[in-house]
């Protein structure tokens, strides 16, 4: 199987999907159930085995909608090749693009959004967003039809619908807050943590919902109770250096709950560069491996 069926169907900012391999190394050698709590594009699950429970949940409802969407319909593959394949020229796809951001507007549509995420600037589909600017995202949008067969819309090939709508079968799908998938019973759980970073003063402004520093803490807090494994990934800060270093990995950190942190440099396209950068992350479990 080419490894590119592997990258997930949406770009998302602060996608995992390039280091999924290495996050999925440090899973628990044996559990029954994972849970990505903030799954955005959702790429970790192409690692997951198969005959574990599965659960992915985030509290954007368009983002999910187009994961439900490949999972539960089976015309999805057609859909999606219907909606790519007629866009070959510039014209076409900047009315297409207007057309699904029109969409949008009403409510939500998979296809839509699909279609919006691949060609907008930096992947970031705000409701918030305003018009400034529109005309040089469009001006680029003949780049992010064809760009590579990884992020380009024209990407969208049947062999990789055809892995994700096979990936999700048997996924759990909610658009709950991610305390939910962290706090819920279960048996043998791991959960993947990958939140809104903090950039700066406040998390940017990439995402429907973005982090203010007071989620941060009650993450933590939250955190320091888990009845569950955790691999949380994080951006080195100040602030995640405060709430997840101790002097020794191995010490027990605030009330006997143990975190183990690894700094990971990681090669990143940050910022939707076109240049791969170092950012050193920080991973936090709550067990050994
Ligand atoms: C860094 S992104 C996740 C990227 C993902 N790991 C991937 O590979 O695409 C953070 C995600 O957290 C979601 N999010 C923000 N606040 C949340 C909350 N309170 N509960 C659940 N999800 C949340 C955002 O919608 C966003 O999709």
């Amino acid at each position: 199987m080419p490894s590119r069926y592997r990258y997930p169907l949406l770009r998302y900012p602060g996608a995992k999907s390039k280091v999924a391999p290495l996050l999925s190394s440090l899973f628990p050698i044996e559990f029954h159930e994972f849970r990505d709590v903030c799954a955005g594009s959702a790429g970790i699950l192409a690692y997951v085995p198969r005959d574990a429970r599965r659960w992915i949940n985030d509290m954007n409802a368009d983002v999910m909608s187009v994961h439900e969407f490949v999972r539960d319909d089976i015309s999805a593959k057609q859909a999606i090749l219907d909606m790519v394949r007629p866009l070959d020229t510039p014209d076409k796809r900047a009315a297409a693009f207007a057309e699904a951001k029109r969409k949008l507007e009403q409510g939500p549509d998979p296809l839509s959004y699909l279609l919006v995420n691949r060609l907008a600037h930096k992947a970031i589909v705000s409701r918030r967003r305003s018009k400034k600017g529109a005309d040089s995202w469009l001006a680029s949008l003949d780049h992010r039809y064809n760009r590579d067969n990884r992020h380009g819309l024209k990407a969208l090939t049947a062999s990789r619908v055809d892995f994700w709508a096979e990936a999700l079968q048997g996924v759990r799908t909610t658009t709950a807050d991610y305390t939910v998938p962290l706090t819920a019973p279960g048996d043998d759980v791991v959960c993947l943590i990958d939140p809104p970073y903090m950039l700066g003063k406040a998390s940017g402004r990439l995402y429907e919902h973005d982090w203010s520093r007071d989620e941060h803490y009650r993450l933590f807090k939250l955190l320091r109770e888990c009845p569950h494994k955790f691999l949380l990934t994080i951006n080195r800060s100040p602030l995640t250096l405060k709430l997840y270093s101790s002097d020794d990995f191995r010490t027990p950190f605030r009330k006997g709950k143990g975190f183990r942190m690894r700094p990971r440099e990681y090669l990143y396209t940050l910022s939707g560069n076109r240049h791969l950068e170092k950012a050193t992350e920080l991973i936090v479990m709550n067990y050994d491996r």
